[in-house]
């Protein structure tokens, strides 16, 4: 089974083609571009949406005809898409900015009615779990069922429990702000660059983690849900206090508040581990493309649950694309209805 998968909930306009062979436990990636407009977002400090749905609506089909082999992904450029092969196409559907969701939706819709081929709605954060099920090479093994998956990416946080294909049961969430998003604003604060994940992970490696103890989000709360907004705000509190920063000290508060990010995902997973019990743990999300995140949780799993096995997906993949939206749909029941009757909703959840 081939795969043509898109994905417009964000930024990324992404398109893919993954391959399910029978009954295989995981796919194969084919072919998969991203076109990023974090460029176009940069100045605005984080996602415009406005100026996201336009950027999809320009750059949707050069990239559906460079994912298809119809050459490199020129704005403007609108070559026949030949559908030769696929057999089933996938879109994004929610949760995600309304005007960038309905960008793949109405395109996806509009080709699957055209060309008969069934399209499968496909949940993003389900996307997210799902690269963990992309063959990577011949020795990699899919995660087994039950499992537990995290979530952290720039709009979600929440731990996951599965018994099966897309059967999801909610553990725990955040109450406030997502972590990539608690990345997101410290960037600002600390005058650095948007998306804030990959540069104050690489400014964390030059301070000192224990220079300052940010709050942990409800340490001291039974439920395996996650809050941020009280950490975000404590280092508020240290760059008015310290104005003006050194470098040192924002490379300080940089990793102190990347350890309280990862001490609080932590908690909260092995908490749930305890009540739980799993036999593999996944992690996903544009999060999950932290080193210091995957480090902790590799030892965390290694001393407390040595037979529970971490997937982490490669970087390339913790962040938003098409082939994990290709991945989920492998898996997916059979869809088969109207396509001109998909829609797209910014607030679906998981479960
Ligand atoms: O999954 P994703 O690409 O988009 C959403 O579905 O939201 O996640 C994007 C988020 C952003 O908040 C970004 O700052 C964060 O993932 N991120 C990281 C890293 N790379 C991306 N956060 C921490 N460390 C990273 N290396
Ligand atoms: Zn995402």
């Amino acid at each position: 089974m081939r795969i043509l998968a898109v994905e417009t909930s964000c930024d990324e306009t992404a398109a893919a083609i993954v391959v399910r062979h029978g009954d295989e436990p995981h796919v194969t990636i084919e072919a998969s571009v991203v076109a990023s407009q974090i460029e176009l977002h940069q100045k605005y400090g984080g996602v415009y949406p406005e100026v996201a749905s336009r950027e999809h609506i320009r750059t949707i089909a050069p990239v559906l005809a460079e994912t298809l082999g119809l050459g490199p992904a020129r704005a403007g450029c609108l070559p026949e898409l030949r559908l030769d092969g696929i057999d089933r196409l996938a879109v994004t559907h929610g949760p995600g900015l309304i005007g960038s969701l309905l960008v793949g939706v109405q395109t996806l819709a509009t080709l699957s009615y055209a060309r008969s081929l069934p399209l499968y709605s496909v949940n993003h954060l389900s996307g997210h779990i799902y690269a963990a099920f992309i063959q990577q090479s011949k020795e990699s093994k899919v995660p087994r069922f039950p499992l537990m998956a995290l979530i952290v990416s720039g709009g979600h946080t929440m731990l996951v429990y599965m018994q099966g294909h897309h059967h999801y049961q909610l553990l725990g969430q955040t109450r406030d702000d997502a972590a990539g998003e608690a990345f997101d604003k410290v960037a600002k604060l600390l005058g650095l660059s948007y998306p804030g994940g990959p540069v104050v992970s690489k400014l964390a490696q030059s301070g000192n983690r224990q220079a300052w103890r940010f709050p942990i989000g409800l340490e001291h709360d039974d439920s395996l849900d996650f809050s941020f907004s009280g950490l975000k705000t404590a280092v508020l509190r240290l760059v008015e206090e310290r104005s003006p920063l050194t470098d040192q000290d924002k490379a300080d508060s940089a990793a102190a508040f990347e350890l309280a990010v990862v001490e609080a995902l932590l908690l909260k997973s092995s908490r749930a581990l305890d009540l739980w019990p799993v036999r593999d743990f996944v992690l996903g999300g544009g999060v999950s493309a932290n080193g210091y995140l995957r480090e902790r949780f590799a030892l965390l799993l290694a001393h407390r649950t040595p037979a529970v096995q971490l997937h982490v997906a490669p970087y390339e993949l913790c962040t938003d694309n098409a082939a994990v939206i290709g991945a989920s749909a492998a898996f997916l029941p059979a869809q088969s209805g109207d396509p001109r009757l998909v829609e797209a909703f910014p607030r679906l959840s998981l479960v």
